[in-house]
């Protein structure tokens, strides 16, 4: 293997859950260092309702302001800025500031569903099929995020053969990728691998992304199991930033320089460079006045020669 795709996930998956509610000129700034540390995917913003997740508030601004920069050639029109749509009304709003790329998120558990997006999951796949449906008129990518797949942090065990159904159905729906959530962070590589086998032998590898939380500390194992089922597509936050409002005990997604740290080190290419990251980690801490938990980020780069 020799190319991975990494889906930075800090500035809305990490600030989320974060007390200091970070201003939209600031989200531009972090989004901006990331973007100059060799990030090509970087979620932007969420477009859901203000009283559940104040943080995201204003990802309109954010979006447009980096629409602004790739205009004036600062930032790489290559670079993809995805946000977060629950529903039609969402994408109204999104469509406003013209993204490139929607995420719809659903859930894998009836209890999370209710409490992250407020219905069932039925329900949220109709709210879906209205979505798509504006999304395609405008011609933009969806990607699909299918939460708790390992267990609810309300439900407990996710049966696999559930998972399978909604993958199916969100492919059926016309994602062109579906981000598997480990959102409370319980998986093991022995859980990994056996969802992995099905969904890999139904559905490929190529169109499944990896969303692990490290809340147990587990988030690299079972990205290295992933990699076992052909995987190349995995979601991390900078410095292991956030969790999930809706998920008690969810801590942060996999630290980004940690995963880049392991995968280059396997001399798989991410190109994304691990001092850069360590450095906002340092400068995100200096905002939200707590040590940030990636590995990586606290240890520092080992001498040079050292990983030969
Ligand atoms: P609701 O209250 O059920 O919505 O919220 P509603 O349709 O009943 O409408 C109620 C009011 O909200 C109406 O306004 C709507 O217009 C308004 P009123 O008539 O009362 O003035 N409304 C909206 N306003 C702004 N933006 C919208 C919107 N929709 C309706 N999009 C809703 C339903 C989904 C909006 C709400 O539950 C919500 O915003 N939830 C936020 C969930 C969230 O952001 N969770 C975190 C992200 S998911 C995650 O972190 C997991 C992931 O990382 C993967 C993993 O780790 O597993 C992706
Ligand atoms: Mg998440």
């Amino acid at each position: 293997m020799s190319k991975i795709k990494i889906v930075e996930v800090g500035p809305r998956d990490g600030l989320q859950n974060e007390k200091e509610q970070f201003s939209p000129a600031a989200r531009v700034q972090l989004i901006e260092k990331l973007v100059k540390a060799g990030l090509k995917n970087i979620e932007a913003g969420a477009f859901v309702h203000p009283k559940w997740v104040p943080q995201m508030q204003g990802s309109d601004k954010v979006l447009r302001a980096l629409h602004k920069r790739q205009d004036e050639g600062k930032i790489s029109k290559s670079v993809r800025f995805p946000v977060l749509v629950p529903n039609a009304r969402g994408l109204e709003d999104a469509l406003k500031v013209k993204p490139k790329e929607i995420s719809i998120f659903g859930a894998s558990s009836e209890g999370f569903s209710k409490r992250n997006i407020n219905c069932t999951i039925a329900e949220s796949f109709q709210r879906f099929e209205k979505v798509m449906e504006i999304a395609k008129a405008n011609k933009l990518k969806v990607r699909g995020y299918l939460s708790t797949v390992f267990g609810c942090p309300y439900d407990g065990r996710v049966p696999e053969k559930r998972v399978l159904k909604l993958i199916e159905k969100m492919l059926k729906l016309g994602v062109y990728e579906v981000s598997l959530g480990d959102t409370i962070g319980v998986a093991t590589p022995r859980q990994v691998s056996r969802l992995l086998e099905e969904v890999v032998t139904q559905f490929g590898a190529e169109g499944i992304a990896m969303h692990f939380h490290d809340t147990r500390g587990t988030a690299l194992a079972n990205v290295l199991e992933s990699l076992e089922y052909g995987i190349t597509i995995f979601d991390s936050s900078v410095a292991s930033l956030g969790g999930c409002p809706y998920a008690t005990g969810a801590s942060g997604n996999l630290a980004t320089e940690d995963l880049v740290y392991m995968l280059e080190g396997m001399r798989i290419k991410t190109g994304v460079k691990v001092e850069e990251l360590i450095k906002i980690r340092a400068w995100l801490e200096k905002r939200i006045l707590r040590r940030l938990p990636s590995h990586v980020g606290q240890a520092g780069l080992p001498l040079p020669g050292t990983l030969n």
